[in-house]
């Protein structure tokens, strides 16, 4: 069958769709590019918002409509368990996100309707790997077990679970035999890593970071991410990794959430402002560029003017390379769900869009910083805005363009940076021998 998968949502929405695209070509379907030619379309949904839940469920009205088998999977289906049939009469299949692995089977049986909810892990859906490219995400940790009042990936991704790191590091020395250069380690807070529960035989040392070292040992494997974390695993050893190891990026995303000490607390995310900021402070102390990127929300319930004052201000002693601000939604069945949402519409509005500036002003500076630096980037094809440029990331995950060499896509190459702006670092390469 020809199909199509459509992903909604954040990197482990990504992955889970690699893996169900891989296992459905390995059972003999044919993926294709443009959604007229499919027969079947998956649409994999989010529902940390929900704006976000609304696109995914239209899509698949759509869908529906234009008579394609019409699947649904990810965290919108566990959300809504059987509502989604009310919400999506026609919808032929729903699966909840740790039970993707049952789709193709579900696509080689055809009794429709269907609706799979399971909890238990489906081996074979984390292993599967597309056979091309030169960048991988590798699932680590599944589910989260943080509770933050806001969040709804508890209930819709499960308890938390560390896959063996025999498993992993076999998972990586496979895909590095196929040509995988990066690898971007994946789990809701990943620095929980081995917590929950045993991943090594022994408990000599920190989980994560012996995780990192033993991935960094696999020939051909040159660049080592993760997303995301969180202040409280930003240990010591974890620093002396990042200090240490030339492969693992000097890149973190660590959501912040709020620069107010009373809505951190609200939220339950287990660090005061200054915690926050001394653990960003053991990282850029050894690298002034180590990049650091974040998530907030604006419009928590309660957030006054002055709760704001908070975040944008420690926005800017972080100093933040890049950040995502979302506005508040309520998520039911959330703790903060129970709160009165009272900050407005159009106030939530004002408060992203002054973030928004600010960001552009700091992530600029930052930027210019660099400028007269050379940076190492992994070349990832022709610049989408001028084909005439190459494209690629540096360690810190910043976008780096310049004017084309020879590169080929997956090289690493030395780029002189010569101007920057807000998102992106303007450079050329510099001529092999001149270093
Ligand atoms: N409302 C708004 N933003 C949210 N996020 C998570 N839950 C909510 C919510 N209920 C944001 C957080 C998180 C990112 C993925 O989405 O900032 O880090
Ligand atoms: Fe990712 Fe959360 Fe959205 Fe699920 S709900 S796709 S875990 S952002």
């Amino acid at each position: 069958m020809k199909f199509l998968v459509h992903t909604y949502g954040c990197q482990m929405n990504v992955r889970d769709s690699e893996a169900v695209e891989a296992m459905l070509v390995a059972a003999g379907h044919e993926k294709v590019e443009n959604e007229q030619d499919a027969e079947l379309v998956i649409v994999n949904s989010c529902t940390v918002r929900q704006k976000a839940e609304e696109k995914a469920i239209g899509k698949a009205g759509n869908l529906i409509a234009a008579k394609k088998v019409t699947g649904l999977m990810g965290c919108a289906v566990k959300r809504l368990g059987a509502d989604v049939f009310k919400k999506l009469p026609h919808l032929d299949f729903a699966v909840a996100p740790r039970s993707a692995g049952l789709i193709p089977r579900i696509v080689a049986e055809g009794r429709y309707p269907r609706l799979e909810l399971g909890d238990d892990l489906i081996p074979e859906a984390l292993a599967a790997h597309s056979a091309s490219g030169f960048q991988a995400f590798v699932t680590v940790l599944l589910g989260c077990d943080n509770r933050c009042s806001y969040c709804i990936v508890p209930d819709v991704r499960g308890h938390e679970y560390s896959r063996p790191a025999a498993e992993v590091i076999a998972e990586v020395e496979a895909l590095a035999r196929r040509g995988v250069k990066e690898v971007c380690l994946l789990g809701q807070s990943v620095l929980r890593y081995g917590v929950r529960n045993p991943v090594w035989p022994d408990a000599k040392g920190e989980a994560f970071p012996r995780l990192l070292r033993a991935l960094a040992k696999i020939d051909g494997i040159e660049r080592i991410r993760f997303t995301s974390a969180h202040p409280k695993g930003c240990t010591d050893e974890l620093v002396e990794v990042f200090r240490t190891e030339p492969k693992v990026c000097r890149h973190l995303h660590l959501p912040v959430q709020s620069g107010s000490d009373r809505i951190l607390a609200e939220m339950g995310r287990h660090y005061t402002r200054a915690e926050y900021l001394a653990a960003i402070r053991k990282l850029r102390d050894f690298d002034p560029a180590f990049a650091i990127t974040t998530d907030v929300i604006v419009g928590y319930p309660g957030e006054t003017e002055e709760d704001f004052e908070a975040t944008r201000s420690l926005m800017d002693e972080a100093g933040f390379d890049n950040s995502f601000i979302f506005k508040y939604s309520p998520r039911p069945g959330t703790r903060s769900a129970l709160l009165v949402d009272d900050v407005s519409v159009e106030e939530k509005e004002r408060r992203n869009q002054v973030l928004l500036a600010d960001q552009q002003r700091r992530g600029l500076e930052r930027n210019l910083r660099l400028v007269g630096t050379v940076r190492e980037v992994l070349v990832e094809g022709p610049s989408k805005r001028n084909p005439e440029r190459l494209g690629g990331r540096d360690g810190g995950n910043r976008i780096v363009v310049w004017d084309a060499s020879d590169a080929p896509i997956g090289s690493k190459v030395s780029i002189l940076v010569t101007d920057a702006h807000a998102q992106i670092l303007v450079g050329e390469a510099k001529v092999l021998g001149g270093k």
